[in-house]
């Protein structure tokens, strides 16, 4: 039986992915361990294909490892059906992906219901924190709009406030500034630090070593491994001596 610790909200336990292409494998994990505590702001960073949308899959109980083990919450995922893995996810994770993914026909406020409305909770009370979480991105008088009436960071405040609305255990955010120009950018990040302040934990997927410079902690994945993993400020460090070295 492993013990817990009660802070850590992510574990990866040797972790790989790999894809079988015909003959050759690709490893797009390559032995990945990290451990993600409560409050903590995380960036998962690298280059195109170094396996950063592979980690997020697996943190999101979207896909599973080959080998190793994924715990959440001191559950060992593999453990889980596909109704409890849906659940899992429902009550622990909050998603903001970079197309934000918003359903066009239905308003603002009806498309952060909506994964209450999954997870069953009754209409009034899906309101009430539909609109509080819009509060909270400071939407609260575009509850009635439709997405295509808002600009590209405000739809981009709606999924942060969607995801806020179930009230997550972690958020975790795929490129959310991926398709912002640098001025909406740096408000969505400035957003996602103030919740992180309030106590969200955060783990946000970029392959933008400016925008990882925002968060807490890097970790740094490079053909499917870890090559880094540590505060914000040194990964900018170590990634400029690689600059000046090679
Ligand atoms: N379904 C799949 N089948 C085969 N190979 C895959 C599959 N998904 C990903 N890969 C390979 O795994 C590696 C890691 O891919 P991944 O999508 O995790 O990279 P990434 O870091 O998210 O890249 P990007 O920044 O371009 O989104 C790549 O070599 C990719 O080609
Ligand atoms: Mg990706």
């Amino acid at each position: 039986m492993k013990i817990h610790d009660v802070n850590t909200l992510i574990e990866f336990e040797k972790i790989d992915k790999i894809y079988q292409m015909g003959d050759s494998e690709v490893r797009a994990a390559d032995g990945v361990s990290f451990k993600i505590c409560k409050g903590e702001f995380v960036a998962i960073v690298g280059q195109s294909g170094s396996g950063k949308s592979t980690c997020m899959n697996i943190i999101g109980c979207l896909d599973v490892p080959t080998h190793g083990h994924y715990y959440l919450n001191g559950r060992d995922t593999a453990t889980l059906d596909k109704n409890e893995q849906a659940e899992f996810r429902n009550k622990m994770l909050g998603f903001v992906f970079q197309q934000y993914n918003l359903l066009p026909k239905l308003s603002v406020q009806e498309n952060v219901e909506l994964p209450l409305l999954y997870a069953r909770i009754p209409p009034a009370e899906r309101a009430r924190r539909a609109r509080e979480a819009l509060a909270r991105v400071g939407l609260e008088g575009k509850c009635k709009n439709l997405p295509s009436q808002l600009s590209g960071g405000q739809q981009q405040r709606v999924s942060i406030a969607r995801a806020l609305a179930g009230d997550p255990s972690v958020i975790l955010a795929d490129e959310p500034t991926g398709a912002l120009d640098s001025r909406t950018s740096r408000e969505v990040l400035d957003f996602l630090k103030n919740l992180n302040a309030g106590g969200n934990t955060i783990v946000l997927i970029t392959h933008d070593n400016g925008i990882a410079a925002e968060a807490q902690r890097i970790i740094r994945l490079q053909d499917g491994r870890v090559v880094y993993d540590g505060p914000a400020v040194d990964a900018a460090r170590v990634q400029f001596a690689e600059g000046v070295v090679g």
